[in-house]
């Protein structure tokens, strides 16, 4: 099959199809989520959190990101791959957003980028999409303020919001995240913009949905939010698997003939 293009991506808000889109950070996990279908594959800067163990999102380097995008485009034969700018790279001026977002879709299979930010980033996606970069936006929570914010919290400015909708649409972005505000609010940005919503925490009437995947999968330990639905418990897949592992080699059960070569 041929990898879903960004036109395509943004008009299947017309059509009616409701997109569904995952994070993956390695080629492994994205060669299933895109042999299952998912119609995007977001390398989300959540990696800092996900993979490398930090408390939050703002670590995550520009060459840590298209690490983790190379993998994640070269399993990828159908999904349309965004790639996160890590903080503060989209705050750096326009030069040096075009510089960064040019490395990303230079140096892996990415076809967009995604950042966060809403009005005060229209100037900024304006030169990226100029420069032939597609653009997902980012409104509503926004990890990488966190500081800013004083924590993960739902975001409730209604003006505010649908303004920043308006402003990275006008600038030329191809679709939107709304992270955790509230589904009111998410639905009447959604009919208020002729680009796709892709909530996560933004209730039912986004055109999309998007969710960490070590959420869905179980594999979480600590935390895991309001909006996140688990689909499966690979966690204690893993732990059972592994702890029989561990006794059979005690027991000297592993390895067994048909593991043997003589
Ligand atoms: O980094 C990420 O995984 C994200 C999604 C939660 C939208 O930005
Ligand atoms: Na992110």
């Amino acid at each position: 099959p041929k990898r879903i293009t960004v036109p395509q991506f943004t008009d299947y808000k017309q059509s009616g199809k409701k997109i569904s889109m995952l994070t993956a950070y390695d080629y492994p996990t994205a060669r299933l989520l895109d042999e299952a279908g998912v119609d995007g594959i977001l390398v989300g800067d959540t990696l800092g959190m996900v993979v490398q163990g930090h408390e939050t999102t703002l670590p995550v380097t520009m060459d840590e990101m298209i690490y983790h995008a190379e993998m994640v485009g070269r399993a990828v034969d159908h999904a349309l791959v965004v790639v996160d700018m890590p903080f503060p790279s989209n705050h750096l001026g326009q030069h040096k957003a075009v510089e960064y977002a040019g490395r990303i879709l230079k140096e892996s299979r990415a076809q967009a980028v995604k950042l966060e930010g809403g009005a005060e980033q229209a100037d900024t996606i304006r030169a990226l999409v100029s420069a032939g970069i597609p653009v997902m936006a980012h409104c509503g929570l926004a990890p990488q303020s966190v500081h800013k914010l004083g924590g993960y919290r739902v975001q409730r400015d209604h003006d505010k919001l649908l303004a920043d909708a308006h402003s990275v649409t006008e600038a030329g972005a191809f679709a939107m995240v709304l992270e955790c505000i509230p589904s009111e609010l998410a639905n009447e940005i959604t009919q208020a913009i002729a680009i796709p919503t892709i909530g996560i925490g933004a209730g039912p009437s986004c055109d999309g949905q998007v969710l960490v995947i070590a959420d869905l999968l179980g594999i979480t330990s600590g935390y895991v939010p309001k909006f996140a639905k688990q689909y499966a418990n690979i966690k204690d897949t893993i732990i059972s698997a592994v702890e029989t592992y561990c006794n059979e080699v005690r027991t000297g059960e592993f390895p067994g003939e048909s593991h043997e070569y003589k």
